[in-house]
């Protein structure tokens, strides 16, 4: 299993803070958030790792990470020109990924208490990802379930959400993604969509769709990077008593 984090974008939602570098390079308390998606990757049994970066702050990402050895892993780095979207990330990687399972982790999600690993080890091919309930749905991509807990569909961003479960932003496929990640038409707002990915999948009866209940943070508003450094400090503060 290979890892990828997707660590380019605009964040324009962290404007001004993001003017002068990315967003995953500033803080979550005590580290720099991309730490978190590292740890989150290494932790469940990944240390062959891609990280997707914007041309602008690649020599800071390079500076902060080196290697990997520091983190028990060895990162590779490719440069994603314009953000095209999540799903563009199997484009990008495609040398990287070759006919090996993959999993992508946003490069602002942070998780604890995930208990990811089991479920990466035994996974064989397909899709797999995790769904928590939200209560503001309508942010991301919602996990519709009929009244067996059947999967329907996945949606992005609903107007009126059917459900309160979430996708949340790690994702687990098999080599085919490449080729499926090809083969997406841009939506409305100029990206290719993962939940088009998932989708694919899911017409193919090979989307498994797990509950997540540990903590899940996308850290890309003001709110949120401050909701989820608290957390972190309050879990230090914890550790030492
Ligand atoms: P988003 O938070 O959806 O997008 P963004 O980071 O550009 O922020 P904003 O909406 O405030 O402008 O992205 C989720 C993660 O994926 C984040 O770590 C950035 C990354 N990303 C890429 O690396 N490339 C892309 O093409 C996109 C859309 C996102």
């Amino acid at each position: 299993m290979k890892g990828i984090i997707l660590a380019g974008g605009s964040a324009t939602r962290l404007r001004p803070l993001t003017k002068i570098t990315s967003k995953q390079l500033l803080p979550v308390y005590d580290q720099p958030m991309i730490y978190y998606p590292i740890q989150t990757l290494v932790s469940s049994g990944i240390t062959d790792i891609l990280i997707i970066i914007s041309p602008q702050y690649s020599g800071q990402f390079l500076n902060l990470l080196g290697s990997g050895k520091e983190f028990g892993a060895r990162f590779s780095y490719a440069i994603q020109e314009e953000p095209k979207g999540l799903a563009d990330a199997f484009i990008v990687g495609e040398d990287f990924i070759d006919n090996d399972n993959v999993t992508m982790i946003l490069g602002d999600n942070i998780f604890d208490n995930h208990g990811f690993a089991k479920e990466i080890k035994s996974f064989k091919s397909g899709a797999m990802v995790f769904a928590k309930k939200v209560t503001d749905p309508e942010r991301f991509g919602v996990v519709e379930f009929d009244e067996e807990g059947k999967v329907l569909s996945i949606v992005e961003k609903p107007k009126e959400s059917k459900s309160d479960y979430a996708v949340v932003g790690l994702y687990t496929y098999d080599s085919r993604v490449i080729k499926y990640a090809k083969s997406l038409k841009p939506s409305a707002r100029g990206e290719i969509e993962i939940t088009d990915l998932n989708n694919l999948f899911l017409k193919k009866g090979e989307l498994k769709v797990n509950l997540f209940e540990g903590l899940w943070a996308d850290a890309g508003t003001f709110d949120s990077l401050l909701e989820v450094s608290n957390y972190m400090a309050n879990k230090a503060l914890n550790a030492k008593k």
